[in-house]
């Protein structure tokens, strides 16, 4: 049978027959140990390929390549499907390359890879799921790219092989290390060089730096370039720092709340220990007053003042309380995640309790003032009375944040004898005075 073939088809069918020769001897060259015309092959099965300005990869590559070395050359892409017949390959130089994209399915098929250098190219992100079929993967040398500037926190999440990654000399600011740190054999990281920016977002990559500082090369060369009062430091040396700073609600600032709190309540106790004394000079002028007016016999005055004890005793442990439920509402915050300065949440599932843990401290300290205020004046009359009194309104108030604590308001409702205990607090104070001023009847003594 005679197909009608043109003349320019005689030329056609010859290419046609080239192009299938040109297959068959790559086949056969891939089968017998054929090598590339620019490329040197031994019997160990390595492929050396390097610094012959090769703009490409040899796709006539042989299929049973162990070591394949491209390094030094020009070339801008890995072809995917010749490189993933190399299902032997173990070891991958690829550096000194113009190589500036490489996608999920590069590597796809080279399960036996251990060793792979992507070290002077022009890469410029590392994503997610560009290694996942290295599971074998020991050695990554991913240095020298000048404009790499991301890379996915997943990146290495299925290398659970690696052992050595070295990244030095990028463009990286920021790497969340979260997958990293998780790599079971990891032994030997390389991030110097990179421009990192030391904030809060690096904090857990100095932290590691600072605790495995064995596990990281050249720690001097690893250094901030911003913010600028810690550009040039070391990031090994800033874990701890940033930690304390980037942590609202950790040690730092409980140790700046007790400090404000604890000058605060030293200068109420410098100035009620002033008026105290102003009172007490008052209440001695009345007593020698009515001596001398009277003439009567004093029975219990010294009595008096040594009782008074107890009420110092007892404004002391309205402090122990007060101080109680700060700790609690301190508590609360770290528990629920609420950052100072905020004071009341205004929505979401944990607002309700955390604002029943705040707003039994706050409304405890509404009624303090006044309360060492009655206690400290009426004590002076009567300390047993207003030492009841006082402890009583202590105990109400502790009874109070624990019924509010439930997160049913209506609760708080239990603490309410202190208010009781308050009144009688105030009825000593106003007794007090009216003794003081020497006003008839007496109702109190
Ligand atoms: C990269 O390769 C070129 C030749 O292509 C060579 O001149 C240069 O020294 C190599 N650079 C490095 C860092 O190896
Ligand atoms: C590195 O990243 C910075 C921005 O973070 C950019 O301005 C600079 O051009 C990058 N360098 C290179 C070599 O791409
Ligand atoms: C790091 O990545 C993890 C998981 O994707 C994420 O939960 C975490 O917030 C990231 N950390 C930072 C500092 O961005």
């Amino acid at each position: 049978m005679l197909l009608p073939i043109p003349v320019p088809g005689a030329h056609t069918l010859l290419r046609n027959c080239l192009v299938i020769f040109t297959v068959l001897v790559a086949l056969a060259a891939a089968m017998t140990g054929w090598c590339p015309v620019s490329c040197i092959c031994n019997d160990q099965l390595v492929v050396h390929c390097s610094g012959q300005g090769l703009a490409e990869v040899p796709l006539d590559l042989p299929l049973a390549t162990r070591q394949l070395l491209l390094s030094d050359n020009k070339i801008t892409e890995l072809p995917t499907v010749q490189l993933n017949y190399l299902s032997d390959l173990v070891y991958l130089d690829c550096s000194n390359n113009s190589l500036y994209h490489l996608c999920e399915t590069t590597f796809i098929n080279l399960k036996k890879l251990a060793y792979l250098d992507l070290s002077f190219n022009k890469l410029v992100q590392v994503d997610d799921r560009m290694f996942v079929a290295l599971a074998s993967l020991v050695v990554l040398r991913l240095t020298d790219n000048p404009g790499l500037d991301q890379m996915h926190v997943d990146a290495f999440a299925e290398n659970s092989a690696l052992q050595v990654l070295d990244i030095s000399r990028n463009n990286l600011t920021l790497l969340n290390i979260s997958t990293l740190i998780t790599l079971p054999a990891l032994r030997s990281i390389g991030v110097s060089g990179n421009p990192w920016e030391c904030g809060c977002s690096n904090e857990d990559l100095c932290l590691w730096m600072q605790v495995e500082d064995y596990k990281f090369q050249d720690d001097e060369s690893t250094l901030c370039r911003g913010p600028a009062p810690l550009s040039g430091m070391r990031l090994s040396e800033l874990g701890l720092k940033l930690r304390v700073d980037c942590h609202q609600g950790l040690d730092s600032w409980d140790y700046l709340f007790l400090l404000t709190v604890g000058f605060l309540i030293f200068s109420g106790g410098t100035v009620s220990a002033w008026v105290m004394g102003v009172v007490m000079l008052l209440y001695e002028r009345w007593e020698n007053k009515q001596e001398n007016e009277e003439g009567d016999d004093e029975e219990g005055s010294g009595g008096e003042e040594q009782e008074y004890g107890y009420v110092v005793l007892t404004g002391t442990a309205s402090f122990i309380m007060v101080m109680h439920l700060a700790v609690n509402v301190g508590k609360a915050r770290k528990k629920y995640n609420v950052p100072y300065p905020k004071m009341y949440l205004e929505d979401g599932e944990n607002s309700n309790i955390f604002n029943c843990i705040q707003r039994a401290h706050q409304n405890t300290l509404e009624v303090y003032a006044p309360f060492l205020f009655f206690l400290t004046i009426g004590g002076i009359q009567h300390p047993r009375v207003a030492s009841f009194l006082g402890m009583t309104w202590v105990i109400g108030r502790e009874v109070y944040a624990y019924g509010y604590y439930s997160g049913d308001p209506k609760k708080r409702m239990r603490g309410a004898f202190s208010s009781v205990a308050l009144l009688g607090l105030m009825g000593t104070a106003l007794c007090f005075a009216k003794n003081l001023l020497g006003w008839q009847p007496s109702c109190c003594h």
